[in-house]
């Protein structure tokens, strides 16, 4: 018999969310991820190109999954979360509006990350729209910064190619493994993570077949990186476009001292990662599946390791594999979401990827 007492407390309403640029591939990503989200209700899209549409006509893997039609910026209403998947310097410029929507704000663009105007002007060439509020935003990389993420109301997504580098290399600067700070970081992309707006570059009959080095020095994802690691570490580098359409390999060189063993490395990774739920560590020795590989992550928040040592030179090489849309962009904004809103931090993340 059911008393007083034993009346469940109601659930938690899940958290209203808005999603502007939500027909490109980073929005739509978070589209996705969101509709399968226990805690989270998607309220609102935004597209101006396809305002009146069907979510269907844009992603087609979301037909039948939500009734949403895409609806212009102009019509934004009040919600607790919104994500931006806008073009860079399209969010900043509009900060003050966002916050007048929602509670929670989270960018997904590279306008929030650096946190020193400078570093920022260097970088992309212009003055920031809004440099005072640099400050407030927090990285959205819960593996180096989840206590910063709690409760946090204003969360800048982490660059794609910046997310796997960082998370090669974080593990040694806590050791005395490295004998040179310098890395040399060589990072293969697909085609998703140039968005869906078409460019020369991504002309079917430029792009198909691609092994293109198109930024060999000078990417913008290294102040980044730098920043992340307090400048400790020199950071070199190059970006390679390769024929596929989701995912990032890099691969780090990194100098250590001399007589370090496998079993070093292995503990160093081991301490950084073990109990984080979306790292794993690719330490086969035999087989076609011994190193990290971006193909089977399609989908997935997973970021996968591996590692090789030559003792001999010192050089340990270390490779990162992650879906850009995912733990380089979506995925991680969701996992900090989650970690800011007190839910569980899985939730909503938890596809392995596919293979074959
Ligand atoms: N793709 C990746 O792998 C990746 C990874 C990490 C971070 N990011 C970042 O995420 C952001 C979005 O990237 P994306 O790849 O999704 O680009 P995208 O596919 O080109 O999508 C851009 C979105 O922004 C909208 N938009 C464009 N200009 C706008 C404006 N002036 N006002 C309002 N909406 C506007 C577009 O809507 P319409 O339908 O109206 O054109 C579209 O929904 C970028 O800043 C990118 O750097 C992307």
């Amino acid at each position: 018999m059911s008393t007083p007492d034993a009346t469940p407390a109601s659930p938690q309403p899940p958290l209203r969310v808005a999603i502007v640029g939500a027909s490109g591939y980073a929005g739509g990503e978070a589209l996705r991820i969101a509709l399968g989200h226990p805690h989270l209700e998607v309220v609102q899209v935004t597209s101006e190109r396809f305002a009146g549409e069907p979510v269907g006509n844009v992603h087609p893997n979301l037909r039948g999954v939500t009734r949403l039609r895409f609806e212009p910026l102009a019509d934004l209403r009040e919600v607790d979360v919104l994500i931006a998947g806008l073009p860079h310097g399209t969010f900043a410029g509009q900060l003050e509006r966002f916050e007048d929507h929602a509670d929670v704000l989270i960018d997904l663009s590279s306008d929030m990350r650096l946190q020193d105007p400078e570093r920022y002007e260097r970088t992309y060439g212009a003055p920031h729209p809004a440099p005072d509020r640099l400050v407030e935003f927090v990285y959205a990389m819960p593996e180096r910064n989840r206590n910063r993420l709690v409760g946090a109301k204003r969360i800048a997504g982490a660059g794609c190619i910046a997310t796997a580098t960082q998370l090669a290399i974080a593990p040694f600067l806590k050791t005395p493994i490295l004998a040179k700070h310098d890395v040399i970081a060589d990072a293969k992309i697909g085609s998703s993570a140039a968005g869906a707006s078409p460019s020369r570059a991504s002309h079917h009959p430029e792009r198909a077949g691609a092994l293109r080095s198109y930024a060999p020095v000078g990417h913008r994802h290294e102040p980044e990186i730098s920043q992340a690691f307090d400048d400790r570490m020199a950071i070199h580098l190059s970006a390679t476009a390769v024929e596929r359409v989701r995912g990032i390999l890099v691969t780090a060189h990194l100098f250590v001292q001399d007589g370090t063993s496998e079993q070093d490395v292995l503990m160093a990774l081991r301490d950084a990662y073990d109990d984080e739920p979306f790292v794993r560590l690719v330490l086969a020795r035999k087989g076609i599946h011994r190193v990290p590989d971006p193909r089977i992550l399609d989908g997935s928040n997973y970021a996968d390791l591996g590692f090789a040592l030559d003792r001999d030179s010192g050089r340990l090489v270390m490779l990162a594999a992650i879906d850009n849309l995912v733990k380089g962009t979506a995925g991680h904004a969701i996992q900090s979401l989650n970690i800011a809103a007190g839910f569980d931090e899985t939730a909503g993340l938890t596809f392995p990827g596919l293979h074959p």
